[in-house]
């Protein structure tokens, strides 16, 4: 109900249903057949235990903020005090979609791996849907489309958040998804929960791809950086958005956003949020964090705070204390595309910040390592007032790569 009244002045666009199991026949959505998933994911990684400050209030969350950003604390590779070994099926909230009028690219399958702050909804925004989500652009052009929540996030299961919630596991479970896909077992080992989008598609129904290709945005993309570093043969392609190793990268770090103990900001959404889930406190940071001036709609900003999720602490040291290791066995194409603005990323401005060859070193058996700066826009590519024209730049690259 509150969806419905917030979205009101949206229009009927803003109100397809998100609840029922009927199905959606508007000619917005006719042309997606989707199917949502409960995936067990099987995975075997190497976390590590890291010495930094619990987080049970919001009192915390601003010291945990301070304490690790202090000059004087060690970084985050030194305050490893031990090894977490993964052994675990992880619960994962998963939606597949494919083109209803099935094409030639039908058979190549996205995986899209959001970051920091929200779940798959990232890829799949729900005010104006023609011009700001990912996923119907990606159906629209042909392609078949994976998204997920990742663990700690939407409807996925709520791991340990300091030595569970962390990038090597997040890696394997993209690996583990991915895995799924390519042996064309991802639908019959899952359970089918109710459609929420889309035509459903017909049951028994199960989709083998014969390309994958894999798509991240922030955090997300360097998840998928991990993934191809490890398992870089499961994969075809990728376009790593919101992302671009850079000259600025790592000098905003996380006090330069506030963020609050995620049960306490907001115990109507959060209250199964346990001990070291944070979240960004309101819309100030929001737009600080995602959006450029002049580069967005309001309604889009008042939409990211609605969809907002909560961070699993443990990312933090995970990410910053992890070896960028070539991706030596894949063999496809890289795009990273970054916004021109993107604050978070680049300190604000990426022009001229690319770092080229370093890049390159990432990817030495990939035909193509390219970077594209999206005018105009800040960190949330598919939030930002001209996502239309960065879907554009991604899938047309796509094509030209014959993919
Ligand atoms: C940060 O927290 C750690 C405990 O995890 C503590 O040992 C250290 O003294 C703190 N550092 C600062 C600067 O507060
Ligand atoms: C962390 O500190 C150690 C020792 O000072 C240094 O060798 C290492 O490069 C640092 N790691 C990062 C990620 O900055
Ligand atoms: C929108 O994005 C496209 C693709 O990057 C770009 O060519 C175009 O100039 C952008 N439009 C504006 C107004 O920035």
């Amino acid at each position: 109900m509150k969806n419905i009244l917030h979205f009101a002045s949206l229009g009927p666009l803003a109100l397809l249903p998100t609840v029922t199991g009927t199905p959606t026949k508007s000619p917005q959505t006719n042309f997606k057949q989707c199917v949502q998933l409960e995936v067990p994911v099987p995975v075997i990684a190497q976390n590590h235990h890291y010495d930094m400050p619990r987080i049970d209030s919001t009192t915390d969350a601003v010291h945990w903020t301070l304490n690790t950003t202090a000059w004087s604390t060690p970084n985050a590779t030194e305050r490893i005090t031990g090894i977490v070994p993964v052994k675990q099926t992880f619960r994962i909230h998963a939606q597949l979609c494919v083109p209803t009028k099935r094409g030639p690219r039908a058979d190549i399958l996205q995986i899209a791996t959001q970051g920091r702050g929200f779940d798959k909804r990232y890829w799949e925004v729900e005010i104006r849907p023609e011009e700001y989500s990912y996923l119907d652009a990606a159906i629209s052009k042909g392609y078949s489309v994976l998204t997920y929540d990742r663990i700690g996030t939407g409807e996925s299961e709520l791991p340990d958040a300091y030595d569970i919630g962390q990038i090597p596991a997040q890696a394997e479970i993209l690996a583990g998804l991915t895995t799924l896909a390519r042996s064309g077992k991802l639908v019959s080992s899952s359970q089918i929960l109710p459609a929420t989008t889309g035509i459903p598609l017909p049951s028994p129904f199960e989709f083998q791809p014969s390309k994958i290709i894999h798509v991240g945005h922030s955090l997300g993309s360097f998840i998928t950086f991990s993934f191809l570093s490890s398992h870089g043969a499961l994969s075809d392609g990728a376009l790593l958005t919101g992302f671009l190793l850079n000259k600025q990268l790592g000098t905003i770090a996380v006090s330069h956003f506030d963020h609050e103990f995620a049960a306490q900001h907001d115990p109507s959404r959060f209250a199964a949020y346990p001990s070291g889930y944070i979240v960004l406190t309101g819309q100030s940071d929001i737009q600080k964090l995602f959006f450029r001036k002049d580069g967005f709609e309001p309604a889009l900003l008042e939409y990211a705070e609605k969809i907002k999720q909560p961070e699993a602490v443990g990312e933090y040291p995970s990410s910053d204390s992890a070896a960028f290791v070539p991706a030596s066995e894949f063999k496809g194409p890289v795009l990273f595309m970054a916004g021109e603005y993107d604050y978070a990323l680049c300190g604000g401005d990426c022009r001229g910040q690319y770092m080229e060859e370093e890049s390159r070193g990432l990817f030495p058996a990939s035909p193509k390592v390219e970077a594209y700066l999206q005018p105009g826009t800040g960190h949330a590519l598919t939030l930002a007032g001209n996502a239309t024209g960065g879907f554009g730049v991604m899938l047309g690259w796509l094509g030209d790569r014959g993919l």
